[in-house]
């Protein structure tokens, strides 16, 4: 599957500012990685939608044992991605492809990321999360961290002009797909919108609802057709 054009047309413009000014507001990147919480480090590490390879040199340096292999539509951002990652280079394979099925990888990855791509990926982002739960070790985790929501419906529509889709859809398929070890839900500026740091295990199959431990208070249900939090 070919990956949308406009989505290649964003990012050939935005790589070259990426790193200046994603900081300002892809809030928790860094965050989610240091607090994964695994027992075991894990060995080969997937995260799609890698864009210019931040979070796979976080991830290299965190676990100097594991390979690592990032995957992005768009070659823009792997260009940037091959630079930044060049001291780990004997460790890391960039792809440069679409995400939208398994690639049932051997071995298969014990940690797949998504950071801030599940909210792009529209439509097709209930099937990318299918394909990680296929992708993923028995034994594996999933560690996420994406816009949530806002309740400002100027700032929803702004974000969809910018291919984002902020509704609090990801959450309850996420925590259909896997088993949820640890859940974040933060706000961001004064809660002009919410975003969320997900990690999970894998599960045999995907359950209808959830009681999930959250961060910030005891528990909430989420419900598959929208999202509580
Ligand atoms: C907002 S950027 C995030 C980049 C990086 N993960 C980070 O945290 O800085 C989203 C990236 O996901 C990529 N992307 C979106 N959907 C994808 C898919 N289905 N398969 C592969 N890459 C995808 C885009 O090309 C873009 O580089």
């Amino acid at each position: 599957m070919q990956p949308p054009e406009k989505l290649l047309r964003y990012y050939g413009m935005h790589s070259g500012i990426y790193d200046a000014t994603r900081w300002t507001f892809l809030f928790g990147r860094q965050r989610l990685l240091r607090e994964l919480g695994l027992s075991d480090p894990p060995e080969r590490i997937l995260e799609v939608g890698c864009g210019t390879g931040v979070n796979l040199l976080t991830l290299g340096r965190l676990f100097p044992q594991a390979q690592l292999l990032g995957m992005d539509a768009s070659g823009r951002m792997l260009e940037r991605a091959r630079r930044r990652l060049g001291p780990l280079s004997s460790r890391v394979t960039l792809r440069e492809a679409y995400y939208h099925s398994p690639l049932r990888l051997q071995p298969a990855p014990d940690l797949i990321c998504f950071s801030y791509c599940l909210s792009m990926v529209n439509p097709g982002w209930d099937r990318v999360i299918e394909a990680a739960a296929a992708d993923l070790a028995p034994h594996g985790a999933i560690a996420v961290v994406d816009f949530h929501a806002s309740s400002h419906p100027w700032f929803r529509r702004w974000m969809a002009w910018n291919h984002v889709r902020l509704e609090g859809h990801l959450l309850p398929a996420l925590a259909a797909h896997f088993a949820t070890t640890s859940l974040k839900v933060e706000s961001a500026y004064a809660g002009l919108w919410r975003y969320f740091l997900f990690v999970g295990r894998a599960r045999s199959r995907p359950e209808p609802g959830h009681v999930l431990p959250v961060s910030h208070r005891t528990s909430v249900r989420i419900p598959l057709s929208g999202c509580s939090v």
